[in-house]
């Protein structure tokens, strides 16, 4: 049976009267149905319910809108290319866009990090990632380096090989075997040593020498890559502890293993960097990014490589493919004019800067949530937090998601929930007040669910 909803008179149908047909991803659908949470636009800080109640996006949409909302240039811009070029075969032809965006894209990363591969989400750019690393120690003859090694609690989108890599159960147990030959570092957190930490906690660098231990067991010559989000997102945020990357790099480098950064939402801003790479001054071989890269207006998502591995492809007779990956939409125009857009505003308005000096302020407004009822801990890096909140004895995760409906319907703002974890990740134009707001209603939400 369809579930009808009522047509506004002024015939402006602006929500959907059947419910029924659309399976929403990551949501629990026969709830969501009963009770839909629908938007109907978007402006600068904050969604406009169907209604027109404003709600204050503390969550960058889904970690991804940097820039804000509807940001004129990159709509103006998104709208121009749609009547210039629409689509050019991704394959065997190209349009200019595309360069220009790889070559800026490029620029804001660091070091030698200035060959880019595009895609259309961070699935498919973990995915590219893995990929490249595997078919680069191919190529190179070392091909019996087929190991990738994840870490528990880990991100990496929802492909078989992001999955494989990434560490959260619910995403992986139902779906098989996954691929063969991962393994997994330790989670980063622990709450004993680091409850109510600002930025990198002092406690968990030794944990990076896991890798170690796994590179014994497999031998060096049996693995290919190491994936890490520098600051894990979906899972609750958990920044990196102290010199956690840096070890990392030290023993990939000794063992001539590929150290992968996934960006997809610390790229373009979220710490306070163009990329994490840079706050942390520790040289990935490969970046996923996505989200920011065009401020969520369109899809868009990519790889960074080093030179020295596009190099490593460069061979052979010049009519032949080097790498046989790639999409339909790779660099699609739409997303390449909206990643232009995207980055002069950036730029522009330095936006990355701005995340960078809010980020004491962010942190202080987060960390006075910390005598409110059931937390059990807050951690903020960049223009980001997580809060656990306690669980109910009927079930994890029943406790945010009350958080999560209440912020919504009663006051107004957006915030992700993952377990009992809240997450604010709100665009980087976000104002000193309204950062004020968004923990002011974060506060009355956890009181209410107390
Ligand atoms: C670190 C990381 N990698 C990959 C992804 C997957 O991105 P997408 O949902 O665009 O496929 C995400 C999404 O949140 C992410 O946080």
């Amino acid at each position: 049976m369809a579930t009808m909803m009522s047509i506004p008179k002024s015939g402006a149908v602006r929500q959907p009267n059947d419910l029924e047909s659309y399976w929403l991803p990551f949501t629990p659908n026969r709830a969501f149905k009963r009770a839909p949470r629908l938007i109907a636009r978007a402006k600068d800080m904050h969604y406009f319910t169907p209604e027109g109640r404003a709600v204050l996006d503390g969550t960058a949409g889904l970690w991804c809108s940097n820039a804000g909302h509807n940001r004129d240039p990159i709509v103006a811009a998104i709208k121009q290319q749609a009547e210039e070029l629409d689509y050019a075969p991704a394959f065997q032809f190209a349009h200019a866009k595309s360069f220009e965006l790889a070559s800026r894209v490029a620029a804001l990363a660091p070091a030698d990090l200035d060959r880019v591969f595009f895609c259309n989400s961070g699935s498919e750019a973990v995915d590219t990632a893995l990929k490249i690393a595997l078919a680069y120690h191919n190529v190179r003859g070392e091909g019996a380096r087929t190991r990738l090694i994840g870490r528990e609690r880990g991100y990496h989108g929802v492909g078989f090989g992001g999955i494989s890599v990434g560490g959260i159960v619910n995403n992986r147990k139902f779906f098989g075997t996954l691929l063969t030959g991962v393994d997994h570092l330790p989670a980063t957190y622990s709450r004993e040593h680091q409850a109510f930490t600002k930025g990198e906690p002092e406690w968990g660098a030794h944990l990076a020498d896991e890798l170690q231990r796994i590179v014994t067991l497999h031998d060096a010559s049996t693995i290919a890559a190491v994936i890490v989000e520098p600051m894990a997102g979906s899972t609750g945020v958990l920044p990196a502890p102290k010199g956690y990357l840096e070890r990392l790099r030290a023993i990939c480098d000794r063992h001539g293993i590929l150290l992968i950064f996934d960006e997809v939402i610390t790229g373009f801003g979220r710490l306070g960097y163009a990329f994490a790479a840079e706050r942390y001054g520790v040289i990935p071989d490969l970046v996923t990014f996505a989200k920011g890269v065009t401020s969520g207006s369109v899809p868009m998502g990519g790889v960074i490589a080093r030179q020295p591995i596009y190099d490593a492809f460069m061979r052979g007779p010049e009519q032949t493919i080097e790498l046989f990956h790639g999409y339909t939409y790779s660099a699609h125009p739409l997303a390449c004019a909206a990643g232009l857009a995207t980055l002069d505003l950036y730029r522009d308005e330095g936006l990355f800067e701005r995340a960078r000096a809010l980020e004491p302020l962010f942190a202080d407004a987060a960390m006075a949530l910390k005598n409110l009822p059931g937390v059990l801990d807050i951690r903020t890096v960049g223009l980001t937090a997580g809060i656990d909140l306690a669980s109910r004895p009927d079930g994890v995760g029943a406790r945010a998601y009350e958080a999560m409906n209440r912020a919504f319907h009663d006051e107004g703002l957006m915030v992700r929930t993952t377990g009992d974890t809240l997450a604010l990740c709100p665009p980087l134009v976000v104002s000193e007040a309204q950062i004020g707001e968004i923990f002011d209603k974060v506060a009355q939400v956890i009181r209410a669910v107390a």
